[in-house]
Parts: C-alpha cells; sequence; structure tokens
C-alpha cells in the first residue's frame, strides 16, 4: 500500500518527501484554505509537484461538466503528476468521462458508498476516495464500505485504485493496509504517530546510553 499526504502545506510536504515514503499527495479546497498566504493556486500546485514524483490531486470547483472539464485541462497543463479531483455527482461523473477519453487520469472524491466508487470506475476515474473518517463521525463503520468496494474492484477486475481517505489516526492507516486498499492518504499528523513508539524511544536512548560506557568510536 502506497502512502500518500493529504495536505496543501508546503512545508510539511517537503519534511515528509524526506522520509522518502511519500508517493504522492491529496488536497482539496478546505485543505488550501489554510494556505492562502503561499501565492496562487498554480504556483503551489507546482512547487508541491517539484517535490513529491508522484499523482497531486487538485480539485475542480465548477459545478457543471463543462466547467469541470476546463479547469481540469488548464490544471493539468501545470504538470503531468497533476490528478483532478472530481466530486461524485452526475456532472462530475460526465466530466470525467470526457476526461478519461482525453487520458486525464481523475481522482473521484466525496466517495460514501461501494455503488459510488462502482459508478465512479465504470466512468473512467483512475482513482476513487472513499472518506472513511467521514463515515465513522456520523456513527458508521467507514471501513465496511472499502471492504466492499475492494471486493467489487476484485470481482470483476477493475483496475481504478482505491485511496482510503479522510483518514483520522494510525488504526485506519492499519486498517486500509489489511483490507488492501492500493493507497491511504493521511495528514502529516498521522504519518508521525506511525512512526513514534515509546518502546522505540526507550530502546534508543538504551542503546546510545550503553554505547557511551565502551568507550568504541564507529
Ligand atoms: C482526501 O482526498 C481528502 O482530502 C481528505 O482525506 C478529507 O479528509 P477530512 O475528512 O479529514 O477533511
Amino acid at each position: 500500500m502506497q502512502f500518500y499526504l493529504d495536505t496543501g502545506n508546503i512545508d510539511e510536504i517537503r519534511e515528509l518527501a524526506d522520509w522518502g515514503v511519500v508517493e504522492g499527495v491529496t488536497t482539496n479546497p478546505s485543505l488550501l484554505a489554510k494556505e492562502k498566504d503561499r501565492g496562487d493556486y498554480r504556483a503551489l500546485l507546482a512547487e508541491i509537484c517539484e517535490v513529491v514524483r508522484g499523482p497531486v490531486s487538485a480539485e475542480v470547483i465548477a459545478e457543471d461538466a463543462e466547467g469541470m472539464v476546463e479547469q481540469a485541462r488548464s490544471l493539468v497543463k501545470i504538470s503531468s503528476h497533476i490528478v483532478i479531483k472530481i466530486p461524485c455527482v452526475p456532472e462530475g461523473l460526465k466530466a470525467t468521462s470526457i476526461l478519461f477519453e482525453d487520458g486525464v487520469h481523475v481522482n473521484m472524491t466525496l466517495i460514501f458508498s461501494p455503488l459510488q466508487a462502482l459508478i465512479a470506475a465504470n466512468a473512467g476515474a483512475s482513482y476513487v476516495s472513499p472518506f472513511v473518517g467521514r463515515l465513522d463521525d456520523i456513527g458508521h463503520e467507514g471501513i465496511e464500505e472499502v471492504v466492499k468496494m475492494r471486493e467489487i474492484f476484485d470481482v470483476y477486475g477493475i483496475d481504478t485504485e482505491i485511496i482510503f481517505a479522510s483518514t483520522r489516526h494510525p488504526e485506519h492507516v492499519l486498517q486500509a493496509a489489511l483490507i488492501g486498499a492500493d493507497i491511504c492518504t493521511m495528514p502529516a499528523r498521522v504519518f508521525r504517530q506511525m512512526v513514534a513508539h515509546p518502546l522505540t524511544d526507550i530502546g534508543l536512548k538504551r542503546f546510545l546510553d550503553d554505547w557511551g560506557k565502551t568507550g568504541f568510536e564507529i
């Protein structure tokens, strides 16, 4: 399973990209609202694409298919890494099927059910993003919806990739890996939490203390 970073913050992207495990980035309008002082949208996306040499999802904000397609065609000129995020609504499906013919990769977003994922795949989406955390927030078992998506895609040999999204904590990442999500996108906070373990810190301190007693040098 690949790890994507779910942020528009270039400092976080630079920091985590240096770990060598960030294979893509997902952004959305709410994440970008936090970056409004960082120059213009296109410049920020270009910078992200320079740092992360993998798919970078950029969302359209038009509400009709024609507008979505126009914005998508403009955004893909920024970099060959750009993937177009389109919401799972009828106009979004229409735009996705047009962009599929153009060879533009679409990440269909705001997916909450297996049937939305299937219809997105049939429209030609390269990725679907089920928002697991938001389903959990309203008392559903978000993970169960992703399990069903995986099953349907496997039964029909659908190669649209499942991006486990709206990831709230490391347990979500573990669940994503166990049920066969292709990708898990998460905030920088969850990346850091995944790596941290108190026994690692205690063990490292003990090793360094003991090394100090040896008098050896490397
Ligand atoms: C995914 O692509 C979305 O940007 C994201 O995961 C949404 O997460 P949220 O529910 O924490 O806003």
